[in-house]
């Protein structure tokens, strides 16, 4: 670890990348619409970069770990002025309680926006709630969940935030579950809105692009009634939104220099907030007793006849069980192999009209899920593996039970929490 001393002026602006911690030993400095004075610290997390304003004659002590660093930075490149005075003016004119919902494309700075005018709130001394509403990039709950938090204190890092409630949502890409994301976050939002929260800040993901998406992000602005919005460096974004939202849109400048992230990167910091969350204890459910979302466990009864031509069909010694829903069946095999790929196809050919749905034994296990238990609460857990046939399940959870029910996600997780497969139906 290395540790520099830095003495600012006012006006003065530095750029730090973390891992990193700040303690200001006098003076007073700005970050992230935070106000520090002496005593206080500010965490800098691994793979993020914040501007450092001094306010007033200061100095600050910096912890630097692994590839960490602090370089000047230049007002004509740095947008902070503009998002802080953003941040106040819309604290100033929004009515009691007030709903802003950020927008903008991946690493516009969404996330550091949503702290920055948490914290401003916080300043004012609000009471402040975040819904952070990323699905892929979650940070307030694991990724699949939406997650509503209540700051007590400066917020650096939304993953720092303690969560008051989780919405499972079940995929890290929001395309395919847009109205489960939306009304979970109407959920969050009544929640906070109940506590007696006077200003929510809502995160979204970084999904702006096509007409689904922009549907999407126009359905979601409606339905939360956000009484502002603020998109993130993009003119073109912000133009068509101001025209569906007329005297409620602000458009921030995104960082210029700015820490990025890989694919990779991103990857491992979701592996790690799913291991955070998951890491518990094994439970049994009894999933014949509890009702499951999400999952081809909870259909019915496969009519007799159906069965046989499906046995006939993909070979008996293959098909462990078929359950049926309206409209389709779901055939749990033993495994995928060429030839059954082969027999599927004659199967469809055979029973047209009907959708086939295929679950491979060997893949229902280690599934992100969630347990809702008597408050409401989602509370994340690993499906470790289930017994199709007496309907027992083992999940891994921080959660006690009882569980009302189960939620069954499309991602598939490996032992040590990446993703291993995503996009069905695994149980
Ligand atoms: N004023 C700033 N100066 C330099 N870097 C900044 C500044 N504000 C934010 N950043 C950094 O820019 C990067 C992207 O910001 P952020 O994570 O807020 O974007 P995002 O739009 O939420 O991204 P994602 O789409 O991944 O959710 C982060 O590393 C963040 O620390
Ligand atoms: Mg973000």
């Amino acid at each position: 670890m290395v540790k520099v001393a830095l003495e600012m002026e006012p006006g003065d602006l530095v750029r730090v990348f973390g891992p990193a911690t700040l303690r200001v030993s006098s003076g007073l400095v700005s970050v992230l619409g935070a106000e520090l004075g002496e005593g206080e610290f500010f965490v800098i997390g691994e793979l993020r970069s914040y501007v450092v304003k001094g306010v007033t004659a200061s100095r600050i002590d910096v912890e630097l770990e692994g590839d960490a660093r602090v370089e000047l930075a230049s007002p004509e490149e740095e947008p902070y002025d503009e998002w802080v005075e953003v941040a106040d003016s819309i604290l100033s004119s929004c009515p009691t309680p007030c709903t802003v919902t950020v927008l903008g494309s991946t690493d516009s700075g969404k996330t550091s926006f949503t702290a920055l005018l948490a914290n401003r709130g916080i300043l004012r001394g609000l009471k402040v709630a975040i819904v952070d509403a990323d699905v892929g990039q979650a940070d307030i709950g694991p990724p699949g969940f939406i997650g509503l938090a209540y700051p007590k204190s400066w917020v650096s890092w939304l993953r720092f935030l303690e969560p008051e409630m989780l919405r499972f949502i079940g995929s890290i890409e929001p395309s395919p579950l847009v109205g489960r994301i939306i009304s979970a976050c109407v959920e969050l939002q009544a929640k906070a809105l109940s506590d007696g929260v006077e200003l929510i800040v809502v995160d979204s993901d970084g999904w702006v692009e096509g007409w689904a998406a922009l549907e999407y992000k126009v359905d979601f602005v409606r339905a939360l009634r956000s009484n502002h919005v603020v998109v993130m460096g993009d003119d073109r974004l912000a133009e068509y939104i101001a025209r569906l939202f007329p005297g409620g849109v602000y458009k921030l400048t995104r960082p210029m220099v700015q820490a990025t992230r890989s694919a990779e990167d991103r990857r491992r910091l979701r592996q790690e907030n799913y291991r955070r969350f998951l890491e518990g204890d094994l439970v049994e459910v009894d999933l014949a007793k509890t009702p499951v979302y999400g999952a081809c466990i909870s259909g019915y009864k496969a009519e007799e006849k159906l069965v046989k031509i499906i046995e006939e069909t993909l070979g008996e010694e293959m098909v462990e069980l078929v359950t049926r829903y309206p409209g389709g069946a779901c055939i749990y095999v033993e495994d995928q192999n060429p030839a059954l790929q082969q027999a599927i196809k004659e199967l469809q050919k055979k029973i047209q009209g009907l959708e086939l749905m295929i679950i491979p034994l060997s893949t229902a296990k280690m599934i992100l899920s969630a347990l809702r238990d008597g408050r409401g609460h989602d509370c994340p857990a690993l499906l470790v593996d289930v017994d199709l046939r007496s309907r027992k399940a083992l999940f891994k959870t921080k959660c006690k039970g009882p569980f009302k029910s189960a939620l069954i996600s499309r991602i598939r997780l490996t032992e040590d929490y990446r993703e291993a497969a995503r996009g069905r139906i695994w149980i």
